[in-house]
């Protein structure tokens, strides 16, 4: 069956990463950009492994240059999330792609990416810095981060090389993004072991955690997850494409799910791992047999767990009852 009509909540999509490949291919034409090695013989994102993915992601980047550029992939991004029915999402964005670090040159991002719009789907933005860019650069996009908290940027993350350095080199960044009222949300565990999850969830003081998925290795740490309340943001499609399991059944979602820590579902970077939120949908319900109900319960704890007010949650959920079957 089609899990295309059902409705949907995602929390972790990265801008960038959404970008659909002949999208960029059209910028990178416009602008007379090379971006030979991005992509393979069939126009799909080529890459060999989790640090070419990074290099390619980044490569990719070099075609979105204006804030216009932005506005039309967000305009994008949205319109591939109404095609999945998904109703609420929010999205990484990055001033180190979006002006550099420079605050003035990022609210015109930012002013940019709110003029796309779809009815119906509700996109909020939380500000990631890129882990292997560095702490001193990571306080330049927390800096940004809290001079536009508002209406769209909800929250602050941090995503790259999960193994470069450790989580309290980026402590300022984050105490920054906290005192500004941010909600906090931080990569671990998905390259990381389980202390390195720890690690990042005790001394950045995160309440969700990008993956979080080698947490399953640690039984004693699961426990913890679970009797806290932290959510994971499992990406499962993204964590079979970059091998770390060798299909979704070998994926540690459900256990995770059954010994009660609260797990919910998003792409990552859809075109990248070749997924879309209706595959997740398809793929979860293949591998362990979850129906509607699973899914009903996935999209109230990611709604629960999402950065926005209540107002929106409110209406955000009215959509959900009204679209699940
Ligand atoms: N940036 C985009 N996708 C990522 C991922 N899966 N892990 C870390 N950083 C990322
Ligand atoms: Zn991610």
């Amino acid at each position: 069956m089609s899990w295309k009509e059902f409705p949907k909540v995602e929390l972790h999509l990265h801008l960038e990463g959404a970008a659909p490949p002949a999208f960029i291919r059209g910028l990178a034409a416009e602008k007379k950009i090379d971006l030979t090695g991005v992509f393979d013989e069939h126009g799909h994102y080529a890459y060999r492994d989790f640090d070419h993915f990074l290099k390619v992601y980044e490569a990719a980047t070099e075609a979105l240059k204006t804030p216009d550029d932005f506005k039309r992939l967000t305009q994008a991004v949205l319109e591939e999330l109404a095609e999945h029915n998904v109703v609420y999402a929010e999205t990484f964005v990055s001033p180190d792609f979006c002006g550099g670090g420079d605050v003035g040159a990022w609210r015109e991002y930012l002013a940019a990416m709110q003029e796309a719009h779809v009815d119906g789907v509700t996109l909020k933005g939380i500000v990631t810095c890129i882990r292997h860019f560095g702490p001193e650069q990571a306080k330049t996009a927390a800096l940004c981060a809290a001079e536009t908290h508002g209406d769209f940027i909800l929250g602050f993350g941090i995503a790259g090389a999960e193994l470069v350095g450790t989580a309290r080199d980026y402590l300022w960044s984050f105490d920054c993004a906290r005192e500004a009222g941010l909600r906090l949300t931080a990569h671990a565990g998905e390259w990381g072991a389980p202390d390195t999850v720890r690690a990042t969830w005790k001394d950045l003081g995160v309440e969700r955690l990008g993956h979080g998925v080698r947490a399953s290795e640690d039984p004693a740490l699961v426990d913890d997850l679970a009797e806290t309340g932290v959510v994971l943001e499992v990406c499962p499609g993204s964590n079979v494409a970059l091998g770390l399991y060798p299909d979704v059944a070998h994926h540690p979602i459900a256990r995770l799910r059954d010994r009660g820590v609260k797990v919910t579902v998003s792409t990552d970077d859809p075109p990248f791992f070749h997924t879309t939120m209706t595959k997740e949908f398809e793929n979860l319900e293949r591998a362990f047999r979850w129906g509607a109900e699973d899914f009903d319960a996935l999209n109230r704890t990611a709604l629960e767990a999402a950065f926005c007010d209540d107002e929106t949650k409110a209406r955000v959920a009215k959509q959900l009852d009204e679209a699940t079957p």
